[in-house]
């Protein structure tokens, strides 16, 4: 079963309450939440206090993905601040089990992120592990980048590594009603849109075609 992952990075900031109403309305269970810090990726966004005030506005699933790097110092106070998931990426860390048993101790959701270019190879060990493996389809670090094709294999690839329904495949970066459902028929559960969502005229009703566009029986 697909969902579409709305991600807050493209909302308006100056009226999140609404942004975040929205996303409800349009009947979405999750909000992806893009952290940067300024040196795992050319970018910053918000740390846990603006997560803390996130979760006191929803009651949205927070799926918080951190584009950081010693993301280990960083769990508590992410896991206290209302956080649902935690994803760290795979390429800032050495002590991979020991963040998967950190973030699982604050009775968390915890998942891996790749890079575009990383191997799938290097989650493998983890799989049985993790709630959820988060395929990178752009270089993390902003928002209205153009989705690289080449991921689509990877998917599939990962998808053959993954027996029954756990971790699911998250996808994040460029995905829009042109190619979703590609990206969902490569193997893909739950996918990041941002700037398709929140760049639309209506994004509400973008949320409705981005769903029927994968419901529609055209390829
Ligand atoms: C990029 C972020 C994404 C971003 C996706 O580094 O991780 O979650 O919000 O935005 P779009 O859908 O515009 O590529
Ligand atoms: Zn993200």
């Amino acid at each position: 079963m697909f969902k579409i992952v709305p991600s807050l990075l493209s909302a308006d900031f100056s009226k999140l309450k609404e942004e975040l109403a929205l996303v409800e309305e349009a009947e979405c269970e999750i909000m992806h939440l893009d952290v940067m810090d300024g040196h795992f990726v050319k970018n910053i966004t918000f740390g846990p206090i603006i997560v803390e005030a996130i979760r006191k506005l929803t009651d949205l699933t927070l799926d918080v993905h951190l584009m950081i790097e010693n993301p280990e110092f960083y769990i508590e106070k992410f896991a206290e601040s209302g956080s649902d998931w935690i994803t760290f990426h795979i390429e800032t860390v050495s002590e991979v089990g020991q963040i998967i048993n950190k973030i699982k101790k604050y009775k968390k959701k915890a998942g891996i992120s790749l890079n575009p270019s990383t191997p799938i190879e290097n989650v493998e060990p983890y799989l049985s592990d993790l709630d959820l493996v988060l395929v990178m389809s752009v270089n993390p670090g902003f928002g209205g980048q153009s989705f690289i094709p080449e991921v689509i294999q990877k998917i599939k690839a990962l998808r053959g590594f993954i027996h029954g329904n756990s971790p699911k495949i998250e996808v994040d970066g460029g995905i829009n009603k042109e190619n979703i459902k590609d990206v969902v028929n490569a193997g893909a559960e739950l996918l990041v849109c941002g700037s398709a969502i929140f760049k639309a005229d209506d994004p509400k009703a973008m949320i409705n075609q981005l769903n029927k566009r994968v419901n529609s029986s055209k390829v």
